[in-house]
């Protein structure tokens, strides 16, 4: 077990296998993103030998995020490597869905479970005005793979922003009254070199329940408002799925925070909003021992911070979100 200095077990690893994505979505990226040298990431090899030792140590859920998971080679196999991986119990997916029509069944039986798919609006036209060229039709049929194949509960992730789909909370709401999915709204988060959308057009939690349940109707707390990971979970009267809210700025839970992160070049990264990093990668390829390794990591989980800065202004600066893995 690894634990952090304020006695919180550390047991959930997001991994981001790359930083490259088929889409910039407004919050995420630039649209002429730079991407690092390949020879700057964690190849197979090595992403699978730092696995095997973060399960030595207790991880036992691990979340593959980017960038976007599914553009990295080989990723049908690399699932099938973490799966198969001794102590790994939980093995999920953040993809923008894009190309899932083609990839939900092969993960599913590579042993994948999970996957919480992003989609921040139902509208076409602003889907491709979020993401600079996405086609909103392919995360559809994406979500309809994913949920044949049997990944599920499918949880919906939206990213709301002022200007763009702060109106759309309402008719996402509405998918769980058809379908079983948790359908999540998340404050925007500022990042390195932060845009100024990023800084002036949060929506907030409050702000977004405020429009569902005028036109809804009351949200119901689920399981009495406990968290569930780092959503508050409600539900519309007589509806299947779920409505969740992650407020990371408005309402911090960084106290029940479990997670650490590997970025796709080979850093642990303690907290998503914090700069401190581990370097992983340099000592591996310069012949440090699993043993080594074990206490960089267990030595860096201790360290952990309690939680982010950003109400008293502090932005991460040294990386933008799709190296970090959301
Ligand atoms: P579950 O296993 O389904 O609970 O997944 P998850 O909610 O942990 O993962 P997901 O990638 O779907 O996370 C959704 C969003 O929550 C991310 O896009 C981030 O915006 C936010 N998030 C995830 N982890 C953290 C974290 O450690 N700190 C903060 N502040 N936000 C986080
Ligand atoms: N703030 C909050 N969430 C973000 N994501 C990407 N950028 C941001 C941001 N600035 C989310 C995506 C996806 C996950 C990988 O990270 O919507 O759900
Ligand atoms: Fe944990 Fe940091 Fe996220 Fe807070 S911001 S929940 S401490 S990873």
């Amino acid at each position: 077990m690894a634990y952090d200095r304020f006695g919180r077990n550390i047991h959930y690893l997001r991994i981001s296998l790359t930083d490259h994505c088929n889409l910039r979505c407004v919050y995420c990226m630039p649209e002429d993103m730079t991407f690092r040298p390949a020879a700057e990431m964690l190849q197979d090899e090595e992403l699978l030998l730092l696995v095997r030792i973060f399960a030595s140590l207790g991880i036992d859920k691990i979340r593959l995020t980017g960038g976007e998971p599914t553009v990295r080679a080989n990723i049908v196999s690399l699932v099938r490597e973490i799966s198969s991986t001794s102590g790994i119990r939980t093995v999920t997916m953040t993809t923008n869905g894009i190309l899932l029509g083609k990839l939900a069944k092969p993960l599913k039986e590579a042993g994948l479970q999970r996957v919480n798919i992003s989609l921040d609006t139902l509208d076409p036209a602003k889907f491709r005005r979020l993401t600079r060229w996405g086609k909103f039709e392919q995360v559809w049929e994406g979500i309809r793979a994913a949920e044949e194949a049997g990944l599920t509960p499918i949880k919906i992730n939206a990213v709301v922003v002022r200007g763009y789909n702060e109106k759309d909370v309402v008719d996402l709401a509405k998918l769980t009254y058809e379908h079983g999915w948790q359908v999540r709204f998340i404050e925007m988060m500022p990042f390195a070199g932060a845009t100024e959308l990023q800084q002036t057009q949060v929506v907030t939690t409050c702000e977004m329940i405020e429009r569902i349940e005028q036109a809804l109707g009351k949200l119901e707390p689920v399981r009495e408002g406990e968290l569930d990971g780092e959503a508050r979970v409600f539900r519309l009267p007589g509806a299947r799925g779920e409505v969740g809210f992650i407020s990371t700025v408005s309402m911090p839970f960084c106290a029940s925070c479990t997670r650490a992160r590997l970025t796709a070049d080979g850093k642990l990264r303690l907290c998503l909003l914090r700069e401190k990093e581990v370097d992983l990668l340099a000592p591996l390829r310069g012949g440090a021992s699993p043993a080594d390794l074990r206490r960089l990591i267990l030595d860096g989980i201790w360290q952990k911070p309690w939680g982010h800065g950003l109400a008293e202004g502090s932005v991460p600066l040294n990386r933008v979100m799709n190296e970090i893995g959301g």
